[in-house]
């Protein structure tokens, strides 16, 4: 399975669908999913500092032998190392953990208020060095991608926030679209919360695909980029077979009705 890429605002390719590797922090277990990810066909492998599993990552995709050039490499910097003097050391340790010499994209993880604004200073000097070929932010409200827009020197080239059928978040994703910043869609399938739904299920039928498919494939057709994640080597493989039909305007118009509000992860909200 070939995945499509989009274009990010500094006119790097980004593929469409990426791994998911939260919460995989068993050594075997991380190797073994980002494996069977790479022969499902997926490139794209979005991980964090605080997942604990960058050297798993980087071992897996090492052995792989696959061309760097060929991977895309996403890792984020945690909250506690977005101090001024922590920043770019805690980059360079992660990029030993993940064996290369830059990361495709390069996140700060959480809005921290006091740490955010000169937390973006040292990202751009990251990018600027070519350690990471494109920077963003994930977590970010309108609020604090409004302050990040108005002093940034290198605008972010994405947001990454949870983003699902079941929480659409439609006032943030029409302010990323306005200003070229692609929405990364994280816990597209809700972190497994909400597995049953009729609506979902009757789409599901009709094309003949999996519930999971059409949650992934929603996302698809909003522009996002998808992070599904998955240990198993089946639902890694069926959640990749998501290219090979498209939803009409009445399935479409069915699950823009299925936005709840739904949250499974941090709410930045009320963050200052
Ligand atoms: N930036 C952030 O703050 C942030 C926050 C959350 C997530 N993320 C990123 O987004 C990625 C995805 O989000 P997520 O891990 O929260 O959850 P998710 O992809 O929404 O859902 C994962 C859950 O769904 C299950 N699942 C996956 N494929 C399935 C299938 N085909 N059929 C049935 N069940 C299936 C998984 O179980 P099994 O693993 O047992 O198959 C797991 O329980 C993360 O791994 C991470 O890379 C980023």
């Amino acid at each position: 399975m070939v995945v499509p890429s989009i274009e990010l605002n500094n006119s790097i390719m980004i593929p469409q669908l990426g791994f998911g590797t939260w919460m995989i922090k068993d050594e075997q277990e991380c190797i073994d999913s980002v494996k069977s990810a790479l022969e499902a066909g997926y490139r794209h492998f979005d991980t964090a500092q605080i997942y604990g599993n960058e050297s798993f990552v980087g071992e897996a995709l090492k052995s792989s032998h696959i061309e760097r050039s060929e991977l895309f490499i996403t890792t984020k910097i945690w909250n506690e190392n977005q101090f001024w003097d922590d920043l770019i050391p805690s980059l360079e340790d992660s990029l030993k953990n993940l064996q290369t010499e830059y990361v495709d994209l390069l996140l700060l993880h959480f809005p921290v208020t006091e740490l955010r604004r000169p937390a973006w200073r040292r990202m751009e000097d990251l990018y600027r060095q070519g350690k990471a070929k494109s920077i963003g932010v994930s977590n970010y409200t309108v609020k604090h991608l409004e302050e990040l827009l108005s002093e940034c020197k290198v605008k972010p080239v994405v947001n990454q926030v949870e983003l699902h059928v079941f929480l659409q978040q439609p006032e943030l994703v029409e302010f990323c679209n306005k200003n070229q910043i692609i929405l990364e869609a994280y816990s597209p399938l809700a972190h497994g919360y909400k597995m049953s739904d009729t609506v979902i299920d009757k789409i599901a039928q009709k094309y003949g695909k999996s519930y999971t498919q059409i949650m992934i494939r929603w996302c698809l057709e909003q522009g996002f980029v998808v992070l599904p994640k998955s240990v198993h080597a089946n639902r890694i493989k069926e959640n990749i077979a998501v290219f090979d039909f498209e939803l009409d305007e009445d399935d479409k118009n069915n699950l823009k009705n299925l936005n709840e509000g739904l949250r499974t992860c941090w709410d930045p909200t009320n963050v200052a």
